[in-house]
């Protein structure tokens, strides 16, 4: 359970600003920026402490090949890579996906870019490298000062422009739900904390942009679901990645929050009853992922 984000991050402004990089400089990263990025790993909470998720960040030169970092990639490789890797567990997905994300965004807001990738290949020196076996690797981040120009342009966009609505967000209505499922929130009620919160999970990186993310609003509390139905290839044999994407979001709504001054906690959230199940009217393809919950003033 996360009560404490770290602080010291502008966290608004860097889920405002991030953005998939594909093209980097070859511009080495200075100490003084990566003692910030280790300091980003320490800091890291967890949405349940009792699953085990590390995060490992290595020079490209200890990863030593370029098949060891993926098949969809930048053009040009960053300097140095994030490996998140995690045994086999019923939740690590989504574990990986809220712990990854803050360091994305402490990435970001140092200025550096970055790039979820889950279409990669593991070499067997990759899983050396980081002290784990290949089945346990579940996604990689370049890290590095974005490239500028036409060709860091066309690396983003050859991908976004297959990706889901072309890199477009779902508008809230069709996400957030008021009490039980299928009643869109009605933005004019929320706080406006929250109604920002919302709006920032909403603005949260996934598979293809596939975006497979539900929240359920209620009085003292948000509840996060997945959308569990494969999509352009989101489900991968042991690593459903549309888990790892409602992670992300619950990371993007929970740090919103905080960065707010709201007083809330963020744990994961397991099977519910049928009864619940039935009581909030959740269709048979979401899965509960998180909840958000305000804790008295
Ligand atoms: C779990 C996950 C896996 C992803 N895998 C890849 C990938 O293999 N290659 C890639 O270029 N982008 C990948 N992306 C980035 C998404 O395509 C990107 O986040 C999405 O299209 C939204 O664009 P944005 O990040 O610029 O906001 C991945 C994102 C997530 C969250």
């Amino acid at each position: 359970m996360s009560e404490h984000a770290p602080d010291g991050c502008d966290w608004l402004g860097a889920m405002a600003a991030r953005h998939s990089v594909r093209a980097y400089r070859a511009d080495p990263i200075p100490l003084r920026v990566l003692e910030q990025l280790q300091q980003a790993l320490h800091n890291v909470v967890p949405l349940r402490g009792d699953v085990q998720v590390r995060i490992s960040l290595l020079p490209y030169a200890a990863i030593s090949s370029r098949i060891a970092v993926g098949a969809i990639l930048p053009v040009r490789p960053a300097p140095y890579y994030l490996i998140m890797h995690a045994p086999a567990h019923p939740f690590r997905m989504e574990e990986v996906g809220f712990r990854g994300e803050q360091v994305i965004l402490q990435a970001t807001a140092l200025g550096l870019g970055t790039c979820w990738t889950g279409a990669f290949r593991a070499s067997d020196a990759l899983a050396h490298a980081v002290g784990a076996s290949k089945a346990e690797i579940v996604a990689l981040s370049p890290v590095g000062w974005p490239a500028r120009g036409i060709a860091a342009r066309a690396a983003y966009a050859a991908v976004e422009t297959f990706a889901a609505r072309r890199g477009a967000r779902k508008p809230l209505g069709e996400v957030a739900f008021a009490g039980t499922w299928g009643r869109p929130v009605e933005q004019k009620l929320l706080a406006p904390s929250l109604e920002r919160a919302l709006d920032l999970a909403r603005l949260a990186p996934s598979w293809s942009n596939v975006q497979p993310w539900y929240f359920l609003v209620r009085a003292s509390e948000v509840l996060v679901f997945a959308d569990s139905r494969p999509q352009r290839g989101n489900s991968r044999p042991g690593k459903p990645y549309y888990r790892l994407d409602a992670g992300i979001a619950a990371c993007h709504l929970y740090l919103a929050l905080v960065a707010q001054g709201v007083n809330c906690i963020c744990e994961g959230l397991a099977d519910l009853e049928p009864a619940t199940r039935q009581e909030l009217q959740l269709p048979e393809h979401v899965v509960p992922i998180a909840r958000v919950a305000f804790a008295a003033a």
